[in-house]
């Protein structure tokens, strides 16, 4: 079997359930060596678990593949680095960094509490960027600007939409495409490229939405157009060699559809010949920005009140 990913080396974080083990199982079919990790948290990161990254690690096993389970948790600095030298001492080298692990815990921001917000941002983007950190150090070491290296970070539409009920994990998923941006501009001449993806899949992420508000009910199967699964071929696909053109993006990767979402760039731009008048500033940008925005104010601010706002 020849795959897109044959000889390269991977980690997917988060890889025991969801969209994570899909993402695991393609690329080791597709013949990536694939470090398995997850801390088996419950949906609010309580808890811990080696069990389901051990019963993917052993799924991929049986269908021929290769991998090793890491059970470490991505939000500390030390266990993140214990996870990138575990790949390079396992398989001899690392490829592919790909950051899927994640947590919720929703409240409207009125609502929320300190533990709430610091336990979300620090799997989120802390974790994120511990191992990113420890990845590119490695890569840096190497100085091989021809190199196929890959960061894949996972964003959310909860972020880029801004989810009414979920202001920790929006912030969160902006911090990941903050540093993706930044990253892709920092590691190119390491021969890295970093991208980010915004995914949509029926996990027990998106179970965790009122029902009212959930867009479809959970796939029975993998041919499901909502089965995490789906989420898995644009991954693996930035993984592979053939993805050098395509670094400092966010990528959607919904069902049966992939989207590729713009860079944010200043639209429309007013100036003064001198400091600003506050009344001259106000009357420009009435007339010239808020025409641009429409009047639901660029889609922000109607109706989109209450619950865990419909994305995970
Ligand atoms: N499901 C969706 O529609 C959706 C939408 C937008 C973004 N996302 C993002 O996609 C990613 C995967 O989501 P999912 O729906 O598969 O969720 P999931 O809950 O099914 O899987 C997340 C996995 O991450 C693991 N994890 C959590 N904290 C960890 C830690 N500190 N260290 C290591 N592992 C840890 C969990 O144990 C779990 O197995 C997340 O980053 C999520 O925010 C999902």
């Amino acid at each position: 079997m020849t795959g897109m990913l044959e000889g390269r080396v991977a980690i997917v974080t988060g890889g025991g359930r969801g969209i994570g083990a899909g993402v695991a199982r393609l690329m080791a079919a597709q013949g990536a060596k694939v470090v398995v990790n997850d801390l088996g948290v419950a949906l609010d990161g309580t808890g811990a678990d080696k069990g389901p990254a051990d019963e993917v690690v052993e799924e991929i096993k049986k269908a021929g593949g290769e991998a090793v389970v890491n059970g470490n948790d991505v939000s500390d600095f030390t266990a993140a680095e214990a996870m990138v030298r575990q790949a390079i001492d396992t398989y001899g080298q690392l490829d592919v960094l790909v950051n899927v692990a994640g947590i919720l815990r929703d409240r409207m921001v009125f609502n929320m509490n300190e533990e709430d917000w610091d336990s979300v941002i620090r799997v989120h983007l802390r974790g994120t960027f511990n191992t990113v950190r420890h990845a590119s150090a490695y890569w840096r070491e190497l100085r091989n600007p021809d190199a196929h290296h890959r960061i894949i970070n996972f964003t959310s539409g909860s972020g880029l939409h801004g989810a009414p009920g979920q202001p920790n994990y929006a912030a969160a998923k902006m911090g990941i495409v903050g540093l993706t941006y930044s990253c892709a501009n920092a590691l190119g001449r390491y021969g890295v490229t970093a991208n980010a993806i915004a995914p949509g899949a029926a996990t027990r992420m998106t179970e965790s939405i009122p029902e009212g508000r959930r867009r479809a009910p959970a796939p029975q199967n993998a041919t499901d157009e909502r089965s995490p699964d789906n989420v898995a071929p644009a991954v693996a696909y930035l993984a592979s060699e053939r993805s050098d053109w395509c670094t400092g993006q966010v990528l959607s990767a919904r069902g049966y559809e992939i989207g590729l979402y713009n860079v944010p760039q200043v639209i429309r731009q007013i100036a003064s010949p001198g400091p600003w008048d506050l009344e001259t500033a106000a009357r420009m940008m009435e007339s010239s920005f808020a025409p641009a925005l429409g009047q639901r104010g660029g889609g922000f601010g109607q109706g989109q009140g209450g619950g865990g706002g419909g994305r995970s």
